[in-house]
């Protein structure tokens, strides 16, 4: 039966608990087929598939008291133990996205507290392992009140980060994760993230990212204006109707292990999505010309070594390195002699597929 959005709607129950805490690590994702563009409620325009990262966190413990007044929510953000109140509107605008779904925010304060395993002026956006690991936080309060299994609470955590960012829907659960329905998986929805329903390659087992960082500026463009440039966009419904057939044929990829058409697919999405910018009405360029050096030496190492190394981009100028484990020693050195001089500071980080999102109390 297909999941909707009012089965997140919680049946009335007793805020039984006076306070407590909770604490819980959402890893990072990195988009092989990308999200880019919604409809309204952070709806996908196409379905997403991405890897669980391992190393690339959010920490985040939530403290929660019951309190008087329930009109108003009521909380404090910190970031690695420091207030950041210019979080504040954020939060808020995410707490009044996610009321219906929880009845009892307005009845608690909230102490939330959040750190990054990656540094905060790396580049590597944060609001997906974020999102991901407030809305677990939150969903395991409710869990501590309301009975529930873990598939559903897994689901609701993933339904409740999405509407705080798109792209957190896929950092709950570990594997690749799909988000947006799909005519090939059943279990797909554009409400939340799944697992791929079939046994991944053990080519992709342990699968390497390393995340050069070209760039750790702030964002030039937000991908809330990026999101939306994708309405009117001349290239839209292709572009749309694509994302389905590389998903496709990316499941035909993650079943055999082929590593020629993974690339390829990998590849031609993050230019794809780079284009999808460049040819809105406002366009843009978020490829840095070191971005374009590090593309080309991967495509040289590739045909001279055979290597299956190839690379992808979020919407940003890093580039994230994708291998397998099997040649982690030959790329690193690679990528430690020939790549990370077009490196800010010849800075780069290694992380690799992981298993997902922990609770840690
Ligand atoms: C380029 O999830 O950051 O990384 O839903 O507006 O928060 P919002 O957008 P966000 O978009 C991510 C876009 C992307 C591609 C991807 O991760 O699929």
């Amino acid at each position: 039966m297909m999941i909707t959005e009012k089965d997140f709607v919680s049946a009335p129950y007793n805020f039984s608990s006076e306070n407590g805490i909770t604490k819980w690590e959402a890893p990072s994702n990195i988009a092989l087929v990308k999200y880019w563009g919604k409809r309204q409620n952070q709806i996908p325009a196409n379905p997403s598939l991405s890897f669980t990262l391992s190393d690339c966190k959010t920490i985040t413990q939530v403290s929660y008291s019951k309190k008087q007044n329930t009109e108003d929510f009521s909380f404090e953000f910190l970031f690695e133990g420091n207030p950041k109140p210019d979080f504040h509107p954020k939060m808020e605008k995410f707490f009044k996205g996610i009321e219906s779904y929880l009845p009892f925010l307005k009845s608690y304060h909230f102490i939330i507290d959040s750190q990054n395993t990656f540094p905060h002026s790396s580049g590597i956006a944060s609001s997906a392992s974020a999102m991901a690991a407030l809305a677990l936080c939150l969903v395991d309060i409710e869990r501590k009140m309301l009975e529930m299994t873990d598939e559903f609470f897994y689901q609701k955590a993933s339904f409740l980060a999405r509407i705080g960012s798109g792209s957190a829907c896929r950092s709950i659960k570990g594997n690749p994760i799909v988000w947006g329905n799909h005519n090939e998986m059943a279990s797909s929805s554009d409400l939340f993230g799944v697992e791929i329903d079939f046994d991944l390659h053990p080519n992709f087992k342990n699968y390497q990212d390393t995340i050069l960082l070209v760039d750790v500026g702030q964002k030039q463009v937000s991908s809330t204006v990026g999101h939306d440039l994708m309405h009117n966009h001349p290239f839209a419904e292709q572009r749309f109707e694509q994302a389905h057939h590389n998903l496709s044929a990316l499941f035909s990829v993650l079943k055999s292990g082929d590593f020629e058409q993974f690339i390829s697919i990998v590849e031609s999405e993050a230019l794809t999505l780079h284009a999808m910018m460049m040819t809105s009405s406002l366009y843009f360029i978020l490829m840095k010309p070191n971005t374009l050096e590090i593309i080309n030496q991967i495509w040289q190492f590739r045909t001279t070594t055979k290597i299956p190394v190839c690379f992808t981009l979020d919407a940003g100028a890093n580039v994230h390195v994708l291998y397998p484990e099997s040649y982690k020693l030959q790329v690193v050195e690679f990528i430690k002699t020939k790549l990370s001089v077009f490196c800010e500071n010849g800075r780069f980080i290694e992380d690799k597929t992981g298993s997902g999102a922990i609770m840690l109390f």
